[in-house]
């Protein structure tokens, strides 16, 4: 049999409400206008294994972020976490200690009043996880020894801290109510690039050692080179590309996935990209017709003007992409 995956997702959208006040709308008979952030999205992330989302600024990363841990309802399609509806999983305080996330800003994400050891003991307490304090303290020292930290820095602030450190603190309040599956929203854009190396050198590890399963962002395919088993990059809101990330790496096939590809300095530096992929991103308020990548894209014809790409199977990746299908690609 088949193992269930920790995070299933299947057509998911996400929809906002963008629309101006009412008496302006009724002044101005204007129609009521939705940003699709999230666009009829399907993934599935596989027990104990990583599957990063890339794509630039804007096109819908955070968004399915948040879906996946429950802090968004989808507007259609299904969550489901270990098999549930992921709704149901939220309400069940024994599933819902088993899902986290670890944001960008570390600072903003701890409480600067809090010592350190409350702050990473406050989802044990929330969770009564073990009841006395020895027991707390002891746990909190094992959680910051296992990020790389010491058990008296429990005693600190978090201004004591660089921001690398701070993330990890951020680490160790995430896997303190002994999650299986954490969402990583950037986690190591804020840092200095020796420093990202070292935080995902610890992610890496920490996953190894108590088989977590992650859902990895960033905007940057560089970072997640090294981290993930699973690629998916986005655009505009949708999965352009979705499957095994050697495969993708070594043979990108969505003319989107082979620019951002190029933009990469060198595999072991993760620096601003060389040559950013030219062009604006449009808005998601009013997408462009047929393909949402044609104003960008080398490769665009009539057809990418009008129709919009359906997604196909190519060797383990699913693509959308009419070249790719025409086999222009
Ligand atoms: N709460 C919200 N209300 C309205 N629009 C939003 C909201 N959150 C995100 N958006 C919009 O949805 C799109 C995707 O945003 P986001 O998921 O944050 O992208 P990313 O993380 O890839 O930068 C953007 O156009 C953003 O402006
Ligand atoms: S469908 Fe057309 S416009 Fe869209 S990525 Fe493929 S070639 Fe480019
Ligand atoms: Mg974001």
């Amino acid at each position: 049999m088949v193992d269930t995956p920790v995070l299933e997702a299947i057509g998911v959208s996400r929809h906002f409400d963008v629309s101006r006040p009412w008496l302006q709308r009724a002044l101005n008979r204007e129609p009521r206008r939705f940003l699709r952030a999230v666009d009829n999205v399907s993934f599935a992330v596989p027990r104990g294994t990583t599957l990063s989302l890339v794509g630039e600024s804007g096109c819908g990363k955070s968004t399915v972020a948040r879906l996946s841990v429950g802090l968004y309802e989808p507007t259609s399609g299904d969550i489901r976490f270990e098999g549930q509806d992921l709704a149901a999983a939220r309400a069940d305080s024994r599933l819902r200690r088993k899902m986290n996330m670890i944001f960008q800003d570390p600072y903003a994400s701890l409480n600067p009043r809090w010592r350190v050891r409350d702050i990473v003991a406050e989802p044990i307490r929330a969770f009564a996880l073990l009841s006395g304090d020895a027991a707390i303290t002891a746990r909190v020292g094992e959680l910051l020894t296992q990020v790389g930290l010491a058990p008296a820095d429990g005693e600190k602030y978090p201004h004591e801290f660089s921001g690398g450190q701070r993330q990890r603190i951020s680490i160790a309040r995430a896997l303190s109510s002994a999650p299986d599956f954490l969402v990583c929203d950037e986690p190591t854009s804020a840092l200095d690039v020796s420093v990202q190396a070292q935080i995902l050198n610890l992610m890496r590890d920490l996953q190894a050692r108590l088989n977590l399963t992650y859902l990895f962002i960033s905007h940057n395919l560089a970072v997640v080179r090294h981290m993930s088993d699973a690629l998916g990059v986005m655009y505009l809101g949708r999965i352009v590309e979705l499957g095994p990330a050697e495969t993708i790496f070594a043979r990108p096939l969505h003319p989107y996935t082979r620019l951002l590809l190029e933009a990469i300095p060198d595999i072991e530096r993760v620096g601003t990209p060389r040559t950013p992929v030219g062009g604006e991103v449009p808005s998601p308020i009013a997408p462009p017709p047929g393909c949402p990548f044609h104003p960008r894209c080398p490769l665009a014809n009539d057809r990418c003007r009008s129709e919009k790409p359906a997604h196909i199977h190519v060797e383990g990746v699913d693509v959308a992409c009419h070249a790719v299908q025409e086999g222009r690609v």
